[in-house]
């Protein structure tokens, strides 16, 4: 069998370095929200372990619901028109709305999706991402909590893919250039 790992160029973040990052994110979260219950959304699927680590680090009362987003066309998902393929289960209306993002890469999403999640009606929508890269930059979304800024390489693991693969690495790599070829 392949062993995935070898499909890495390198580990740019490994599994320990991920969870110390996301417990000290968790306790600047605690923080703010102190006294309030947190609605999690999580970004299906890039998001499910980011999810699944941060939720377990914070004190806080939450909830979790889920949205699945893709953008429309046939182009790449920087198009910035977005289509919602699976939407939230709960209402919004007075909660505290935090948006857990894996990766912002050129902010198209989340600059969609924090508008339209406030847009119906919530106390506060804020964001918490793990990665984010500069192209980020380049869209005007205020994102709260930031894990780590990272470079242009393409990363997998740790929830991200490459056509749908590595989501189940535990280290956060660079694809090798033969993956490509
Ligand atoms: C990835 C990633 C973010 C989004 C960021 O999701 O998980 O959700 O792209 O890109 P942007 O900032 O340029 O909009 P993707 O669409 O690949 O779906 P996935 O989470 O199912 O992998
Ligand atoms: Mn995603
Ligand atoms: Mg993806």
């Amino acid at each position: 069998a392949r062993d995935a790992g070898q499909d890495l160029e390198r580990v740019l973040l490994t599994e320990d370095q991920v969870h110390t990052r996301l417990r000290e994110m968790a306790a600047q979260i605690d923080a703010h929200y102190a006294g309030s219950d947190v609605l999690l959304v999580g970004v299906l699927k890039g998001a499910v372990m980011v999810m699944a680590d941060l939720a377990r680090a914070l004190t806080v009362p939450v909830t979790m619901d889920w949205m699945a987003v893709s953008s429309y066309g046939s182009g790449t998902k920087s198009s910035g028109v977005v289509r919602i393929l699976k939407d939230l289960d709960t209402d919004l209306t007075g909660k505290n709305v935090l948006i857990v993002e894996d990766i912002i890469d050129s902010g198209l999403t989340l600059s969609w999706l924090s508008a339209n999640l406030g847009s119906r009606g919530p106390a506060s929508v804020k964001i918490a991402t793990l990665l984010r890269k500069p192209t980020a930059a380049k869209v005007d979304v205020a994102v709260e909590w930031v894990g780590f800024d990272i470079g242009e390489e393409f990363v997998v693991g740790y929830g991200l893919d490459y056509a749908e693969r590595y989501r189940n690495l535990r280290d956060i790599g660079v694809l090798a250039q033969h993956v490509y070829a």
